[in-house]
């Protein structure tokens, strides 16, 4: 939530920090800013809206300076308005700060501030903790690095900041808690920024820094201390992403773009992980514990969104494969209920981004009990795989598109080897089953790229249901977390209502809501729960209701039924998900671009939520 982009160097530093304001919109789209530092003045440009609307509104304006910062917003505290955009400034309107994450003792902080005779301009959190360090500074008689660092100690909450001064040109600060931050190192020149996007067309050195640190930059180079003030020795690491994973490489919208890539991010999931001839999975990252896997007694998967119904899949894979008990939870239901979780448990969190704020609380609280701790991540460096134990990377590439596809995929993929390979350890499988099993897996890719060829199909479906008010999906075993993705990827990003359910659970309240215009999505595949599926699928036309149905190759039974049939390659029950997930995607994709939604940035919503 929230994107920040800091320069100092001799660059424009306007030009870097917009174009790195595009690369982070994908984390809130609000309303945006930048300050810049030009011969000793402080020059503070926002807008709400797009960072589109602020470069219209500064392009008459003169954006010279080689220091400067800027924040695309996802307001927490104060609507999103001119005023309460970042960056904001101090009382004297010398200091600047742009800030992402939440300020939680702002309001004991604004009171105090106020008895002290400070006014503020905007109702966010931010403001306040700019103004604090102003206070610091002038009553304590300190520099401006170390009023942030004792303003630093003093807080309560979670943030990613960079200050400026308008007496201080050759210095920005930077510090995080909770939310990231990271630091590319050029020739005389420091790029900040809330992820590397915006950096990697400039240097492939970066440093992640780690929570309670805080970096001062001048163009000559970089003292990184803890805000205990002991000094850091930073970790200079080498970037793998290239500029053109951030491109939209011809597609109208990174969704697509992401859509289409699907047959590659699964492949590289796989990559160096299977050995089909040899019915072998490995697992770098975990190997240490193969151990522990091989006795427990049960995985917690903690997970938000679209990566909790990855943890859905998970389920199944990892029950029917290598038959440990396994508990699905979401993160913030989790965290705020006391869980019993003992040192014999690993606790799996999957996120795409490794910065969910709730996600990452639910895990540090398994490993205060003493549990083993997973990470199933798309973002290398980012802060869960940092504080698990162990972990596989999904290996997905950026996605940028706020609604997940890919990474979605990747993330079934990894659990899908992960439950094989807990399968071989355990030996709950013969070897040539898992030689047949490994064998089909390798195929996927293949199949996945013959599932998209459904797409002109789905169009023309899509034009028949985009004017729906609500729309239900339903599917049985592994196909119930995809019914539920494909739900969430409808409503997200087209405002259509839809809901997921269990097939069977639909004559206990949804079968109510089937007329004539509600559309009915089945997964209604070839697998063990098929017969159940096609009476579902009666019940649902003998009510009128509008049946879309997804089904194996050849499938004539179910055509016969359904208005709509959208057929995928035939395959074994395990990989159903990475194959019916697919026409879903594109399916919504293409409902929300006849309905003129903007599919990339769906509103209200946030790639990385980095706040509870
Ligand atoms: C947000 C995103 C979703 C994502 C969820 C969890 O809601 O819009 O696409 O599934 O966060 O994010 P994570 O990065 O932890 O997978």
């Amino acid at each position: 939530m929230c994107g920040i982009v800091g320069y100092i160097g001799n660059r424009k530093a306007w030009d870097v920090v917009i174009k790195g304001l595009h690369r982070l919109e994908y984390r809130g789209y609000d309303s945006a800013g930048v300050a810049l530092l030009d011969n000793g003045n402080l020059n503070i440009y926002k807008k709400a809206g797009k960072v589109s609307t602020l470069e219209e509104f500064a392009a008459d304006k003169d954006l010279s300076g080689t220091l400067g910062m800027g924040h695309t917003r996802w307001a927490t505290h104060g609507a999103p308005s001119d005023r309460n955009s970042h960056p904001h400034t101090s009382g004297d309107g010398k200091l600047a700060i742009i800030h992402n994450g939440i300020i939680e003792n702002y309001g004991a902080l604004k009171e105090a501030l106020v008895s002290s005779g400070h006014t503020f301009q905007s109702d966010t959190d931010t403001e306040v903790l700019i103004h604090f360090i102003e206070e610091i500074k002038n009553q304590e008689k300190v520099s401006l690095r170390e009023a942030v660092r004792i303003a630093l100690n003093r807080v309560v909450g979670a943030y990613a900041i960079v200050v400026m001064s308008q007496d201080e040109p050759d210095q920005l600060i930077a510090a995080r808690k909770g939310s990231p931050l990271v630091i590319g190192i050029g020739e005389k020149e420091y790029f900040i920024a809330s992820d590397a996007s915006p950096i990697v067309e400039y240097t492939k050195n970066v440093v992640y820094l780690k929570d309670s640190e805080i970096a001062f930059l001048s163009r000559e180079d970089m003292l990184i201390k803890h805000i205990d003030n002991t000094v850091q020795t930073p970790y200079i690491q080498e970037l793998e992403i290239k500029l053109d994973m951030l491109e939209k490489g011809g597609y109208d919208h990174f969704m697509l773009k992401e859509i289409n890539e699907q047959p590659r991010s699964i492949k590289d999931s796989m990559r160096g992980r299977i050995y089909p001839t040899e019915g072998k999975v490995q697992l770098g990252g975990i190997k240490e514990y193969a151990e522990k896997l091989k006795n427990i007694d049960r995985i917690i998967i903690v997970a938000c969104g679209t990566s909790w119904h990855a943890g859905l899949v998970g389920e199944y894979l990892l029950e029917e494969y290598s038959r440990v008990p396994v508990e699905v939870e979401y993160a913030s239901e989790f965290r705020y209920r006391n869980p019993i979780i003992s040192e014999r448990d690993v606790v799996i969190a999957i996120s795409q981004s490794g910065e969910t704020a709730d996600t990452m609380a639910a895990i540090t609280l398994a490993k205060e009990k003493g549990a083993t701790i997973f990470g199933i991540c798309n973002v290398v460096g980012s802060s869960i795989p940092r504080i698990s134990h162990a972990g596989i990377y999904t290996h997905a590439g950026p996605e940028i598109g706020v609604a997940s596809t890919k990474a979605f995929t990747a993330q079934v993929t990894a659990l899908t080897l992960l439950a094989f390979y807990m399968a071989q350890l355990r030996g709950k499988v013969t070897q040539s089953e898992l030689i047949n099993l490994l064998t089909e897996l390798d195929e996927i890719p293949a199949l996945v790229t013959k599932t998209l060829k459904t797409n002109d199909k789905i169009k023309a479906i899509a034009e028949t249901i985009k004017d729906s008010r609500n729309c239900l999906f339903l599917g049985r075993g592994s196909g119930f977390p995809v019914a539920l993705e494909g739900a969430l990827k409808l409503k997200e990003i087209s405002y259509i209502h839809a809901e997921g359910y269990p097939a069977a659970e639909m004559k206990h309240g949804p079968i109510a809501l089937i007329d004539a215009e509600m559309p009915v999505i089945f997964i209604a595949t070839k697998n063990s729960s098929y017969e159940k599926v096609i009476s579902n699928i009666q019940e649902v036309k003998s009510r009128s209701g509008i049946v879309v149905a997804i089904v194996t190759e050849g499938d004539k039974e179910v055509a016969k039924m359904a208005d709509y049939v959208i057929e995928i390659p035939d395959s074994s029950e395990a990989f159903l998900p990475l194959l019916a997930t697919i026409p879903l995607q594109l399916l919504s994709y293409h409902i929300a671009v006849m309905r003129g939604c903007n599919v990339d940035q769906p509103r209200n919503l946030a790639k990385s939520v980095t706040v509870e």
